[in-house]
């Protein structure tokens, strides 16, 4: 009997419907040619038009509806109109947040054939996997703002660390770092931020202990972001906080090909709630509703989500056909030095999946 997945799909605004477009195509084609399982889609019309309409993002049950969905696939959130906070706040954080996915993986891999900036290096040289706190941190939402209005007006963010928080984070590293026979390094900010980060350095240091197989290093967040640039190479299990990671995955897809070509996964690894996957980049207005945006950071999403399913040889195969698409140059997107348009680009993405060969024997 064939599994059929079921899974909630969440386009947003700007260019986010454009690429999740091409994620879904790219998923069907899998699902045709692997009999084990399908996907079952259903949209959701949320995000910032939504907002205008309803004054409010999602439903008031919008978290109740996609409990009962295997995964989440988005888009992008965002857009003039509505004001950032409001929009990502009440949507993309929440969702991270109501669903414990505490984890945000973010390969920054350079695949062959992608740009990168950097003079001399390749692709064996960037070769990055980034665990990012992705559920309390910075992005805690936590504060107050007195006095609003008022010459007198003071705002106070909070950052919330919690042991609990940066131990199972920390923890997902290693066990990562272990299973890969990688290194790890957490990036910190303990001589500045004189609470959060000591607890996080104290909790890295105690785990340390029940890894000794796995080789770590721990650095200032000022100094990684200058060796990311110099030294890419020396990274390559990485964790780090929800706002130094969200800076630093900007930075690696920079070097890694550029925001086209980054995804990320927001996981809860206990599988109590659906887990979620989408492009790291926004919903880039500037380019929105022309058909060029490129959609293989969406396509790489789709590939994480196949890696979670437990379906690694079609992760493994979508990126293959990420590496065949990028030296044709003929269906990449203006943003990759190419004239195709987002479908375009997608469905030569979906004619390699058709005939990708690696595990020909699953299709019977
Ligand atoms: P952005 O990622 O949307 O765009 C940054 C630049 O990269 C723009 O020049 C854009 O054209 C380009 N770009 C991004 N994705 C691209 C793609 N797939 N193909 C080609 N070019 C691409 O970031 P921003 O401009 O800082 O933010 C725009 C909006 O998106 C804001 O509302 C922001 O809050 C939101 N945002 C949402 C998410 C998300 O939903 N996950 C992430 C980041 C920003
Ligand atoms: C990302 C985005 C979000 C984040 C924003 C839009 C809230 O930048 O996924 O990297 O910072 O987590
Ligand atoms: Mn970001």
């Amino acid at each position: 009997m064939s599994k059929i997945y079921k899974i909630a799909v969440i386009p947003g605004d700007g260019i986010g419907p454009e690429v999740m477009d091409e994620c879904v195509k790219v998923l069907n084609i899998v699902a045709e040619r692997d009999r084990r399982f399908s996907f079952e889609f259903t949209t959701f019309p949320w995000g910032c038009e939504y907002y205008l309409e309803h004054k409010e993002m999602m439903p008031a049950n919008g978290i109740e509806i996609l409990k009962d969905y295997d995964a989440i696939l988005l888009g992008a959130v965002g857009y003039p109109g509505v004001p950032d906070h409001i929009s990502l706040r009440d949507l993309l954080l929440r969702i991270r947040h109501d669903f414990d996915q505490y984890v945000n993986l973010r390969p920054i891999k350079l695949l062959a054939g992608a740009p990168c900036p950097l003079e001399g290096v390749k692709p064996e040289d960037v070769d990055m996997i980034f665990i990012r706190e992705n559920s309390e941190g910075e992005y805690s939402g936590q504060g107050a703002w007195l006095y609003k209005d008022t010459p007198r007006e003071v705002v106070i963010q909070d950052g919330v660390f919690s042991r609990m928080g940066c131990e199972r984070i920390i923890r997902y590293a290693f066990e990562i770092a272990k299973k890969e026979g990688k290194t790890l390094t957490s990036i910190s900010k303990g001589n500045a931020l004189n609470y959060s980060m000591v607890l996080w350095d104290e909790v890295f240091n105690d785990l340390k202990a029940e890894y000794p197989e796995v080789e770590t290093y721990s650095l200032l967040v000022d100094a990684a972001a200058m060796n990311m640039i110099k030294n890419p190479k020396r990274f390559q299990v990485c964790v780090t906080s929800n706002l130094f990671g969200d800076i630093l995955t900007d930075l690696g897809a920079a070097i890694a090909g550029g925001m086209g070509l980054a995804a990320g996964a927001n996981l809860n690894p206990e599988r109590n709630f659906p887990s979620m996957f989408e492009p790291i980049h926004g919903s880039a207005p500037d380019i929105a509703g022309k058909q060029i945006a490129n959609p293989l950071a969406s396509v790489w999403s789709a590939s994480q989500l196949l890696d979670f399913f437990g379906y690694e040889e079609w992760g493994a195969a979508v990126l293959h056909a990420i590496e065949q698409i990028l030296p044709e140059k003929e269906y990449l997107t203006p943003d990759q030095g190419g004239t195709a348009t987002t479908s375009e680009c997608g469905d030569r993405i979906c004619e390699i999946m058709k005939t990708i060969e690696l595990f020909p024997a699953l299709e019977d």
